[in-house]
């Protein structure tokens, strides 16, 4: 049986790279599969980075994360979405893979490289997320993993994780694969350089204001070779192009790239035509927003019938992993 699981932090603003990244798949599978597809906010590995951690912001964030799944097309009456706090299984199961990871496999991971990089003091947490990333995939015995390409180490660190468990305990876990979008794998900055995320400033917020997002538009570089309007434009350096890919339909595109190249449009011209786009395409999500904000209680109800449902599954996971691990059962 496939059953996909995917998780997403609650730092504060979806972007357009967790849309093309990942959700656009969340949804897709959704359809396919309904209960099988398993959403899971992940507010425990939010406050392994201080830098984007904020207690007093945690709680809307989460909130904010679930309504604008929603919004972009999970339907909770199909698909179990949750927040990861309200299923303690998590933790429980992250405690024991940690006590079987070798610390070697957690020190050599990119991220936590380059997240500590930047930290004075570094929490034991953060060396330990991809642990509780396992266990947030395993404990559902999933074996589909809808995400971004920069999760692809993570995901090889939780299918050893099952792999080394199968083989000491008996088999237990399916050794989960990637899926990604090919289309978006890895979305840029809007400075079209290093990948879109919130640490790095360079996002465009799914429900971010229409003016602003068109003042990042509007500065995106372009081919710097082109100076005048009646030079020849190379689209491959232009990153309104790149963002172009994502809205707009191949036909058209086309038939930009040849204008672009052979000077008979403007970059402004692209840049307008790749706002419009991407308004339309983000327009029935950010309507959807709002809808749910005037009725927030929909948005708690799936969470919690969410939590209940997903809980079901991992308890009866960790009764499991209990008995083949030898602790006591309580009676
Ligand atoms: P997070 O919260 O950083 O991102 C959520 C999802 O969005 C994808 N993504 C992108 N995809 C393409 N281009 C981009 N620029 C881009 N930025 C983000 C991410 O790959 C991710 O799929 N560790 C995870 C959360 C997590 C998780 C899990 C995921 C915790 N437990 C279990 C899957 C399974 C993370 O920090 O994602």
């Amino acid at each position: 049986m496939k059953r996909v699981f995917s998780g997403f932090q609650p730092t504060g603003e979806l972007h357009i790279g967790n849309y093309l990244g990942a959700m656009v798949n969340y949804v897709a599978l959704g359809e396919k599969l309904g209960r099988d597809a398993i959403y899971c906010i992940v507010d425990y590995h939010a406050p392994t980075n201080p830098a984007a951690y904020d207690k007093e912001l945690l709680r809307q964030r989460t909130f904010e994360a679930g309504l604008v799944n929603i919004a972009a097309g999970l339907d909770p009456d199909k698909v179990i979405l949750f927040v990861q706090s309200h299923v303690p299984e998590h933790t429980e199961l992250a405690w024991v893979f940690t006590t079987q990871t070798p610390y070697g496999d957690l020190t050599r991971m990119t991220q936590f490289k380059d997240k500590a990089a930047k930290l004075e003091s570094v929490p034991a947490g953060l060396l330990m997320y991809p642990v509780l990333m396992a266990a947030d995939i395993l404990i559902y015995k999933a074996d589909t993993v809808p995400v971004g390409d920069d999760q692809t180490q993570h995901l090889e660190l939780a299918r050893e994780i099952a792999r080394r468990w199968n083989l000491e305990y008996g088999e237990t876990f399916p050794e989960p694969q990637i899926y990604l979008n090919p289309n978006a794998p890895r979305v840029p900055g809007i400075d079209g350089k290093a990948k879109m995320s919130k640490s790095v400033g360079n996002t465009i917020g799914i429900l971010e204001d229409a003016e602003s997002i068109w003042q990042k538009i509007r500065v995106m570089p372009d081919d710097p070779a082109r100076i005048r309007l009646s030079d020849p434009g190379d689209p491959d350096r232009s990153v309104a192009f790149k963002f172009l890919q994502y809205f707009a339909p191949p036909e058209l595109i086309q038939v930009l790239r040849e204008e672009y190249a052979r000077r008979g449009i403007g970059t402004l011209a692209v840049k307008q035509l790749l706002f419009q786009e991407m308004m339309k395409s983000l327009r029935p999500i950010r309507e959807r927003a709002a809808e749910l904000r005037a009725n927030p209680e929909r948005v708690m109800d799936a969470l919690e019938d969410g939590a209940r449902r997903a809980r079901a599954i991992a308890q009866a996971t960790m009764e499991e992993v209990r008995e083949k691990f030898g602790l006591l059962s309580p009676r």
